[in-house]
This record gives structure tokens, sequence and C-alpha cells, in this order.
């Protein structure tokens, strides 16, 4: 599995692992193409995307090409996770776990001091990827989502 930054060539493929994944968050293409191209130096993000070796054994779509990709924003001394998605067909691989790994090292190297994220509340495996790298509930924001409506929990990962 490779990471690397998001570039404009990926945006549909983006957009369709998002669209397959009803807990994302949802954007239009015009948004995942600025925040790879941002038009303002202060809307600075980082797309990582996770893309698997093309391999005999992976059929379309399985294990091969992008399989996974994480937005987030840098906010002055924090970052925000602002999406994470990974194919249903390659989940449970460590790769969720792999792209917020390689976030929180981005947020060290530029000196900040945490990482924050909301999250709905039903979101189990989310959740769970989020406290086993050691993300601390913050708070909560009611009734923050909606279709269907429901609470985000904020998480919030303070840096060494
Ligand atoms: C959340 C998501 C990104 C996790 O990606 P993933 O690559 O499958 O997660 P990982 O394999 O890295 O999991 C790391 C740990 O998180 C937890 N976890 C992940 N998915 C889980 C699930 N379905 N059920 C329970 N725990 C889960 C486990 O502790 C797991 O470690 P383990 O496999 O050793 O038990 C993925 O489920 C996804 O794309 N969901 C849909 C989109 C979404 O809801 N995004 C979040 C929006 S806020």
């Amino acid at each position: 599995m490779n990471l690397r930054p998001g570039i404009p060539a990926d945006v549909p493929r983006l957009v369709d692992l998002e669209r397959a994944s009803p807990t994302a968050a949802h954007w239009t293409e015009r948004r995942y193409r600025q925040s790879i191209e941002p038009i303002r130096e202060d809307q600075r993000r980082l797309v990582l995307v996770a893309e698997a070796a093309a391999s005999a054994s992976a059929g379309p779509d399985l294990l091969s090409g992008v399989v996974g990709f994480l937005v987030a924003r840098h906010l002055g001394r924090e970052w925000e996770l602002e999406n994470i998605v990974v194919a249903p067909a390659a989940q449970r691989k460590r790769i969720g776990r792999q792209m917020l790994e390689a976030l929180l090292a981005a947020a060290r190297e530029s000196n900040s001091e945490s990482v924050f994220l909301e999250v709905r509340e039903s979101n189990a495996a989310a959740r769970k990827l989020y406290e086993s790298a050691g993300f601390q509930q913050a708070g909560r924001r009611k009734s923050y989502y909606t279709d269907p409506a429901e609470d985000a929990i904020v998480y919030r990962r303070s840096l060494p």
C-alpha cells in the first residue's frame, strides 16, 4: 500500500469512493478539486490517497488503484480531519489507520498542537479507529448532522 498526495486526476475516483460510502462526509467534485489545488494559501489542506499496487489476484475495484483517501485542513496550530474513506473491499486492512498516522505525522511536522474531528455518534467503525489511534472524546454537537439527524461526537488528539 502506497500513500501519496492526491492529484487532480484522482478526483473522479475520490468522488466514487465517497458516494459508495453513506457514512462519509459528502462533498461536491469542485470541493475535492479545490482541496487538491487550493485557490488561497490560507485554505491549506492535506489530501492523501492510498493506492494498492495492481496484482494478478486483484480484480477490478478490489485491491488495486486508489482504495482510500483522507482530507484534512490546517487551521493555525490545529488540524481538522474532514473526511476519511476506505473502499468496502479494502476495509479492515489497516489502511485507515495508516492514513490517520500519516496525518498525525504531518501535524507534528507542522508544529501543531492537536488534530480534531467530528463523527456521527452511530459510526462505530470510525469511532473505534479514532479511539485506537489515541483520539479522545472532547464534546458533542447536538443534531449536527442531517439526513438523518444525529449528534456529532467531537474527538481531539493532542500531539506530544
Ligand atoms: C472508518 C474507516 C475509514 C476505517 O478504515 P479501515 O481501513 O477499515 O480501518 P483499519 O483497518 O485501519 O482499522 C483500524 C482499527 O479501527 C477499528 N475498526 C475499523 N473498522 C472497524 C469496524 N468496522 N468495526 C470495529 N472496529 C473497526 C479497529 O480497532 C481496527 O483495528 P483492528 O482491525 O486491528 O481491530 C472505514 O470503515 C470507512 O471508510 N468507513 C466509511 C466512511 C466513514 O464513515 N468515514 C468516517 C467519516 S467521519
